[in-house]
């Protein structure tokens, strides 16, 4: 399958993942040629700055494995993420939403660490901060390169939105709104982080840096948006046609919101075409109330039960001095999956 008219992140990382190995030996010329979902300036930065591609492939990873676990209680679980399925490409979806948030968080994430780690040559530690630190406190360490993330990320990210020809306006504005969301609750991740000196673990003086929360952490915060997203329609608002939230009096699109134009489906049967793997044989959970109990996750169908056996360490006894012996106990939990 090609990525034939679609302009965004999704195409070119499924691709990524289903071209690269996991190991990356890769030269310029053949390794940006394995990645057709690029668009021209995208390739550009391929060819030019292979060490960031690089990164930029690991942060496609990234957004795979971490979407799928945010979504793990969820009827759409983001196993559709690497195939080209309607909800994430053509229309402008909740879902698609969320994953293009997520991806362009990711991308300017791992771009901004591999500074910090010395994955790259072009960029270092992020600056010092100018504020002066609380007594006790003082700066060092190596500071995540947000800045460089953010400027890096973005060309990457919203190249596609930004060319003429692909895609219908809306779609585009709506990426572009979504990325940038995703973006913020990237800066709103830069917290301080600490370590402590003086003798024996005093703690009297702290080095500090700021350093970026775990992606899992970003996803979860987008994961909220995700749910409280905002319908839009694009309509002329003075001089040019504008993302306006549908329901809601006249008010702008809010900048910390997820939007989407597109309502979803359901999710709950099999619908290759609209990329919805349904229900079926996904595992739910009869005492929760929330988005996994069996009502939610099978609609209604009901639920068969099975049982599993867990193997634990148990009657765990310390011995003086210093190990543990442990037993190996065996239960039965009863579970459920979706009819
Ligand atoms: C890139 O790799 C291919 C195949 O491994 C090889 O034929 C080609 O000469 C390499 N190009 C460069 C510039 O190293
Ligand atoms: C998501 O749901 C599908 C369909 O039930 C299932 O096959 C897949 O294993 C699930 N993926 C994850 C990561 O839980
Ligand atoms: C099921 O849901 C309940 C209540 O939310 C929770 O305490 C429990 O750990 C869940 N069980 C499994 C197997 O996830």
């Amino acid at each position: 399958k090609t990525c034939l008219n679609t302009y965004n992140y999704v195409c070119f990382y499924s691709r990524a993942l289903s071209h690269t190995p996991t190991s990356l030996h890769i030269n310029q010329t053949q390794h940006c040629k394995l990645l057709p979902g690029l668009v021209s300036s995208q390739a550009q930065l391929c060819r030019s700055n292979l060490e960031l591609m690089q990164t930029i492939i690991a942060a496609a990873r990234e957004v795979k494995k971490t979407c799928q676990k945010t979504f793990a209680d969820m009827r759409w679980n983001c196993s559709s993420i690497d195939i080209p399925s309607l909800v994430l490409f053509q229309t402008g979806t909740r879902e698609s939403a969320f994953v293009y948030a997520l991806s362009a968080a990711a991308i300017s994430h791992t771009i901004a660490q591999a500074c910090t780690s010395g994955d790259l040559r072009l960029c270092s530690c992020g600056p010092i901060p100018g504020e002066i630190p609380e007594p006790g406190y003082r700066w060092g360490g190596c500071a995540d390169n947000l800045h460089y993330g953010l400027v890096m990320g973005s060309k990457f990210s919203d190249a596609p939105m930004k060319m003429k020809k692909a895609g219908s306006h809306a779609n585009k504005l709506m990426h572009l709104h979504n990325s940038e969301v995703g973006r913020q609750a990237l800066r709103d991740a830069l917290v301080m982080k600490c370590k402590c000196h003086g003798v024996s673990g005093s703690c009297s003086i702290r080095t500090c840096w700021r350093g970026l929360q775990d992606l899992k952490d970003i996803a979860i915060d987008l994961k909220t948006k995700y749910l409280s997203a905002t319908k839009v329609v694009h309509r002329p608002m003075g001089t040019r046609k504008q993302l306006v939230p549908k329901d809601i009096d006249i008010r702008p699109v809010r900048e910390n919101e997820l939007v989407y134009l597109q309502s979803s489906p359901d999710f709950c049967a099999k619908n290759d075409k609209l990329g919805s793997v349904g229900t079926q044989d996904r595992q739910c959970n009869k005492t929760s109330i929330g988005s996994d109990s069996c009502d939610m996750m099978c609609c209604g169908r009901g639920y068969n039960p099975y049982t599993e056996k867990l193997v634990e360490r148990c009657h765990c006894k310390y011995h003086w001095c210093c190990y543990v012996t442990c037993k190996k106990c065996e239960r039965i939990v009863e579970r459920y999956v979706c009819k």
